[in-house]
């Protein structure tokens, strides 16, 4: 399963990719509103950064619209994926940018359907939002295996992408699933390195060597 990093933070961004397991990036307006910059220059930086596909999504509402943000967002750097909503002017959009070459990311999906209708569509990636349905009372990873089987049912090369993950144990769910891509907040790729016996057990290695050292 490729790690993409759920975040427009360049400094999270450098962090995690010099470790050399992050394989793309996705953002969306909330996490570029906190971070500084030009949406452009904040883009570019990370294309710069991440060798792999860099999600950048449109604010327009209409197909034509959407179609004109895209092509202005793919000519920043041959990696930006466009990231559209699932609309019905989405899916014209996802459609025509198809079309011209450039790749997309269908966003805000919550239902079968949907994810159905964006690979339908012509979409490059979809990502359901599992944490906000977790939100809701409903079952989040339910709609990852929807989607995957509907996928393979199918044929579809959509990849699917794992978003609105909240915790490790989502990414584990994802990978026992067999999703394409998972991505991962800052916060949560830290908690994947970390147990507590691996430190427990550090501490009483170090201190166990102190005293071959001493010999
Ligand atoms: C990623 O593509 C989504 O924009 C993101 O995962 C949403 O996460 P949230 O539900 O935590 O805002």
């Amino acid at each position: 399963m490729k790690i993409f990093l759920d975040t427009a933070d360049i400094n999270q961004i450098r962090e995690a990719a010099a470790i050399g397991l992050v394989d793309g990036v996705t953002t969306n307006p909330t996490l570029v509103s906190r971070v500084e910059g030009k949406f452009e220059d904040i883009i570019r930086e990370i294309c710069e950064t991440v060798d792999g596909p860099v999600s950048a999504e449109v604010v327009s509402l209409d197909a034509a619209g959407m179609v004109e943000e895209a092509k202005k967002l793919a000519a920043i750097h041959k990696n930006v994926v466009i990231k559209i909503p699932m609309t019905k002017d989405g899916a014209r959009a996802i459609r025509e940018l198809k079309t011209l070459g450039i790749r997309t990311n269908c966003t805000l999906v919550f239902s079968a359907n949907q994810a159905y209708i964006a690979a339908k569509a012509g979409a490059s990636y979809v990502s359901p939002f599992i944490g906000r349905l977790d939100d809701a009372g409903a079952v989040g990873m339910d709609l990852i295996r929807e989607t995957m089987q509907i996928y393979e049912n199918y044929g579809f090369d959509t990849e699917v992408i794992v978003a609105s993950v909240r915790h490790p144990l989502h990414v584990v769910e994802s990978l026992m699933i067999g999703a394409h891509i998972a991505t991962i907040p800052s916060g949560v790729f830290e908690k994947m390195f970390k147990h507590p016996l691996t430190d427990k057990g550090i501490d009483s290695f170090l201190a166990d060597w102190e005293k071959v050292k001493s010999r």
